[in-house]
C-alpha cells in the first residue's frame, strides 16, 4: 500500500525518505511517520530556494554604526542613573513581575562533553554544575525580594530527557515546587547541500537538529508557558544562555534600565577587547539595532577605529537579554519575525542503498533561528554595557583551546569572587581558589554583609567555597 504522504513527498522531490519504509518495524514506521507529519515541506523548499538570497552581511556591516547605548563611562550622569535603575528593577522583582529563561538546548559539541552542557561540573572549588550555578541565582533572587521568580528552562530533543532527570534528581537546586518549568524546543531537518533533499540519520529517522535558540519563541508559546507566565503576573523575562556562569540572571539594574526606558527588548553588551573576538556585534543598521555575528563581520569593518583609537564596532553581545512578555506574545504570532540562518555542516547520513555515510567535508545545510533577531522588531530596543569581568565567562571549547574554556571561565569566577572578598576586607592569598554560592551572597554588597556578621577579618589561604 502506498504511504499516505507519498504524493506530497513526491511532489516536493522528497519521496526517497520512504526508501526503507517497507522493511521497517511497526514502531520504527510510527517514529518516521511522526517526523514526516510535522514537516513543513513548503517552508523547506523555500529556504533551499532562497539560500543564495541570504542577507549580504558584508554590505550591512559596512553601513553599520555604533549603537546608542547606556555605556559604563558617563552612566552616573546619564538620564537614568544606575541607582534609579536598580530601584526600578528591585520594585519589579518585589512585585513578582520577573521570570527567568535559561536556554540549554545546544549540544555542546565544541566542549566535547557527552551530556547536556548544563551538567558540566564548572565550580572552581565546589565542582557545581552550570545548571546549579545559574539556578541558584534565581533561588537567591527570589529569596532576596520575597517574591516568586519562575524559571523556564529550554531543552532540545537531544538534551531533554537527561536534563529533566538530572534536575529532578537534584530537587531543581532549591527552586520551589512548580516554579521551574522545562520546555523542549523544536527541530529542523538537515538537507543535502547539493540537492536540497532531506537526509536520513537512520533508515527510520530524518536527520533533525535543534532549530536554534530562536526556537525558544515558538516553543515557549506552543508549550503554553507564555500563557503560564502571564497568569503568574510576569511582565519581564530575564534571558541567559547555559554557557555563561557569570551571567547576571535577574540583574535588578539591567531590568530597571529596561523598565524605565520602556524598552521591549534590552540587551547587555561588553566592550570588545579584540576586533575579532568571537561574539555577535551589536550595531545600528538603517536605523535599527541588530546583531552581526563575528563570522559575518568583514575584517576591514572589524578593524575600524575612532579617532581616540577605540573600536567602532565595540559592543559585543553576551546573549543576555530582557524581554517584555507582551512583546514575545505579539511577535510569537508573526511568522516571519525570525529568519532562518543557514549553516553548512558535516552531517552523517544513511544513503538510499541503506549505507551509513560519514562525510569528511560539510555536506548538509542546517537551519537555525537566533533569538537576537528580535531586536529590530522591538520598540525602544536598548543596549546596556556591562563589565566583562563581572558578567561574561563563556564556556564554549574544551580545555586546551585558546579561549572560552572551562579553565578560563573558572579563572574569571575566582577573580571576581576574590575581588568581592577583598573589597569586603578579607585577605585572599594570591592564587587561592575561592568560590561563592549565590545563596550565600549574590553580589559584593552581600559578601560585605556576610563578613561583617562573622568577624574578625579573615585570611583565606586554602581553596574555599562559601555557601549556605
Ligand atoms: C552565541 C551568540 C553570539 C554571542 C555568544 C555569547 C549565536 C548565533 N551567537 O554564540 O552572538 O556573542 O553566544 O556567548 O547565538 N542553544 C539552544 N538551542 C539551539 C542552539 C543553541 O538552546 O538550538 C543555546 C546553547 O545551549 C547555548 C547558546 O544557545 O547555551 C549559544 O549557542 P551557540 O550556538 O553555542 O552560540 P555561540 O556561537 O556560542
Amino acid at each position: 500500500m502506498q504511504h499516505p504522504l507519498f504524493d506530497r513527498l513526491a511532489a516536493a522531490g522528497q519521496q526517497h525518505v520512504l526508501a526503507h519504509y517497507p522493511a521497517l518495524t511497526p514502531a520504527a514506521r510510527r517514529q518516521l511517520d511522526q517526523q514526516l507529519a510535522t514537516l513543513d515541506l513548503d517552508l523547506l523548499a523555500r529556504l533551499v530556494r532562497e539560500e543564495h538570497e541570504a542577507p549580504d552581511w558584508a554590505a550591512l556591516a559596512r553601513r553599520a554604526t555604533s549603537p546608542p547605548a547606556i555605556e559604563l563611562a558617563g552612566r552616573a550622569t546619564g538620564p537614568i542613573t544606575p541607582e534609579a535603575a536598580r530601584r526600578a528593577g528591585a520594585a519589579a522583582l518585589r512585585a513578582g513581575q520577573v521570570g527567568a529563561i535559561l536556554v540549554a538546548g545546544g549540544q555542546g559539541t565544541r566542549l566535547g562533553f557527552a551530556h547536556p552542557k548544563g551538567m558540566f561540573p564548572l565550580g572552581p572549588v565546589s565542582g557545581r554544575t552550570l545548571f546549579q550555578i545559574l539556578i541558584e541565582k534565581v533561588v537567591a533572587t527570589s529569596r532576596r525580594y520575597g517574591a516568586p521568580v519562575p524559571l523556564y528552562v529550554m531543552t532540545s530533543p537531544v538534551t531533554h530527557d537527561e536534563t529533566t532527570t538530572f534536575l529532578a534528581a537534584h530537587h531543581h537546586f532549591g527552586m520551589p515546587t512548580g516554579q521551574l518549568r522545562i520546555f523542549c524546543q523544536g527541530t529542523m531537518p538537515a538537507v543535502d547541500a547539493q540537492t536540497g533533499r532531506l537526509l536520513l540519520a537512520r533508515k527510520d529517522s530524518l536527520a533533525l537538529a535543534p532549530d536554534g535558540h530562536g526556537g525558544m519563541l515558538a516553543a515557549l508559546d506552543n508549550s503554553g508557558l507564555l500563557e503560564d507566565a502571564r497568569e503568574r503576573g510576569v511582565g519581564y523575562f530575564s534571558y541567559v544562555q547555559i554557557d555563561n556562569p557569570l551571567a547576571m540572571l535577574c540583574d535588578p539594574e539591567l531590568l530597571g534600565y529596561h523598565c524605565l526606558a520602556r524598552s521591549e527588548m534590552t540587551t547587555q553588551v561588553v566592550r570588545k577587547s579584540d576586533p575579532h573576538e568571537k561574539v555577535g556585534n551589536v550595531v545600528m543598521v538603517d536605523g535599527k539595532l541588530r546583531i552581526i555575528e563575528y563570522s559575518d563581520l568583514p575584517d576591514d569593518v572589524a578593524q575600524r577605529r575612532n579617532p581616540d583609537g577605540s573600536l567602532c564596532v565595540w559592543a559585543g553581545s553576551i546573549a543576555v537579554h530582557v524581554f517584555d512578555r507582551e512583546f514575545l506574545d505579539r511577535i510569537a504570532h508573526q511568522a516571519d519575525a525570525l529568519p532562518f540562518h543557514l549553516a553548512r555542516k558535516k552531517t552523517p547520513f544513511v544513503d538510499e542503498g541503506g549505507v551509513a555515510r560519514e562525510p569528511t567535508a560539510p555536506n548538509a545545510i542546517k537551519f537555525e533561528r537566533f533569538i537576537f533577531d528580535l531586536l529590530p522588531w522591538a520598540r525602544n530596543a536598548l543596549v546596556v554595557e556591562g563589565r566583562a569581568a563581572e558578567v561574561f565567562a563563556p564556556v564554549k571549547n574544551a580545555d586546551g583551546a585558546a579561549s572560552d574554556t572551562p579553565t578560563t571561565a573558572r579563572r574569571a569566577m575566582v577573580a571576581l569572587f576574590t575581588q568581592w572578598l577583598r573589597q569586603a576586607g578579607a585577605t585572599v592569598v594570591e592564587d587561592t581558589p575561592v568560590e561563592i554560592s549565590p545563596l550565600w551572597a549574590l553580589d559584593a554588597a552581600q559578601v560585605a554583609q556576610r563578613l561583617a556578621q562573622s568577624p574578625p577579618a579573615r585570611t583565606i589561604d586554602q581553596p574555599t567555597y562559601f555557601h549556605e
